[in-house]
């Protein structure tokens, strides 16, 4: 029996190095042809034409930083896997990749069972897995095989945090950094220095001064720029290629040439609300809906975030989607306290487009590039994932590039309850999501199904590959 088909007639295709009108023809989970004028006479009635004049074709956005159902700090995300998932399906997101945690007791192999069991059933998205380690033995050691069994090529890991239990230890960083170029699986790292930040910690706090204005003075741009200094060096002394989750600061782009340089690999992502947001907001009423770590910073920051993203010395934007409810984000107003993170991925792709293509800063192309393509290749997901290849996953967002939306909570789908980014004015919005053939989303509202989405073992990074 034939398969189902849908042809997407009269769009631009847009891969992360061309863009040129032409069909596509997906049958069943698959892209089965690119081609001008596909002729439609031979698909029956009940096979769909699709009109998508004038509107971009673009490999489905991948986010691959997000927190949903996380449990921290004796709570758990607003966002559970189908809510996370549904909000970033109708923002044109079609794969993520969340977190297992290093949980005592169980072997990384149990911990990552049970997180995918926990979003079986649940996701309307694929998605795949990165596992923390907080701390590194032997037994530790053995597990990271069976990690690679599972189809997890990376891990990451926490230069800070402590206290609370996620930092591994300085002295086990070497160990564990050769032990994953052993097996080739790539660290990501959240980059602060944790003394810097535990001494601001002690002097603010005994002054009483943790306001959420307090936040980036008690999380400084240098703690980051130390991190990722002392981390990139120490990838370089091991031979191994480091990327940096979430860099927030000129001073940590400036650390990340350096290392560069220097001669090491390393490789960063940044977020949308540092490009975006600034201090300032932590200023205003509420401010602890700006609240995350790092911290938001200055003008002079994002200019050099935007600047990395179009060099390239940035690969990706992520979102670090970490949904609290308002009622959790106002219930206290100590930045040591406040429950950090911020919802996002339902938003990316349209300010991403209109803060960067939009304002000239890059092309259609490098759109792609940052927000589907790098990510695919960098976490061994390309290219079922992040390209238009026939005979990979038709993982498609429609995008129609002059579509005027303002942001405001109510056409979000976030638990949420807010957006950072309240109302600001795009132009370009996505209008279908399509994942593995299926539409899943359509002008902005989820039409898909909870659980549909399935977990993708993902091969070696590709950053293993360069020289
Ligand atoms: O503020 C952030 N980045 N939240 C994500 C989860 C965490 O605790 O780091
Ligand atoms: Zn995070």
């Amino acid at each position: 029996m034939q398969q189902k088909r849908k042809l997407l007639k009269g769009g631009i295709i847009v891969t992360d190095n061309q863009m040129y009108k032409s069909d596509l023809l997906i049958e069943g989970e698959k892209i089965l042809q690119i081609a001008e004028d596909i002729d439609s006479t031979e698909l029956t009635a009940a096979q769909q034409i699709i009109d998508v004049s004038g509107k971009l074709i673009m490999p489905g956005v991948i986010d691959p930083h997000t927190h949903f159902q996380l449990r921290s700090r004796n709570t758990i995300t607003a966002d559970d896997f189908a809510r996370g998932s549904i909000s970033a399906a109708c923002g044109g997101v079609t794969t993520f990749i969340d977190y297992s945690d290093h949980l005592p007791g169980l072997s990384l192999k149990e911990a990552v069972n049970r997180r995918i069991a926990e979003a079986r059933d649940q996701t309307v998205l694929d998605y795949t897995l990165h596992q923390t380690i907080t701390h590194f033995d032997n037994q530790v050691s053995q597990q990271l095989d069976e990690l690679l069994e599972l189809g997890i090529n990376s891990i990451k890991i926490f230069t800070t945090y402590r206290r609370e239990g996620y930092m591994i230890p300085r002295t086990e960083w070497e160990q564990v950094f050769h032990r994953l170029r052993e097996l080739q699986i790539l660290p990501t790292v959240h980059a602060e220095d944790d003394e810097l930040v535990v001494r601001r910690e002690a002097e603010y706090g005994a002054k009483d001064q943790c306001s959420p204005e307090m936040h980036p003075k008690i999380r400084p741009a240098e703690s980051e720029a130390l991190a990722v200094e002392e981390i990139g060096n120490l990838g370089k002394k091991v031979g191994l290629p480091v990327y940096i989750a979430h860099l927030s600061s000129q001073v940590g782009c400036q650390a990340l040439q350096r290392v560069k340089r220097a001669g090491g690999q390393i490789y960063a992502e940044t977020t949308p609300h540092y490009l975006l947001l600034t201090e300032d907001k932590l200023l205003e009423p509420e401010a602890q809906k700006f609240i995350m770590t790092p911290p938001l910073r200055t003008t002079q920051d994002r200019q050099a975030l935007w600047e990395g993203l179009r060099l390239g010395e940035i690969q990706l934007v992520a979102t670090d989607h970490c949904s609290f409810t308002l009622e959790q984000k106002l219930a206290d107003d100590n930045c040591l306290t406040i429950l950090p993170g911020i919802p996002g991925s339902e938003t990316m792709l349209p300010l991403i487009h209109h803060f960067g293509v939009g304002q000239g800063l890059f092309d259609y192309p490098q759109l792609v590039k940052i927000l589907s393509t790098s990510a695919a290749k960098i976490f061994g997901l390309y290219p079922e994932k992040g390209s238009l290849l026939p005979g990979t996953d038709a993982d498609i967002v429609v995008f129609d590039p002059v579509k005027s939306v303002v942001l405001c909570t109510e056409m979000l789908h976030s638990a949420a309850g807010y957006t950072p980014f309240d109302g600001i004015e795009l132009t370009g919005y996505p209008i279908m999501t399509i994942l593995r053939g299926e539409i899943i989303a359509r002008e902005g509202e989820f039409c898909g199904q909870t659980g549909y989405g399935k977990f993708l073992k993902s091969s070696v990074s590709c950053l293993y590959c360069v020289e």
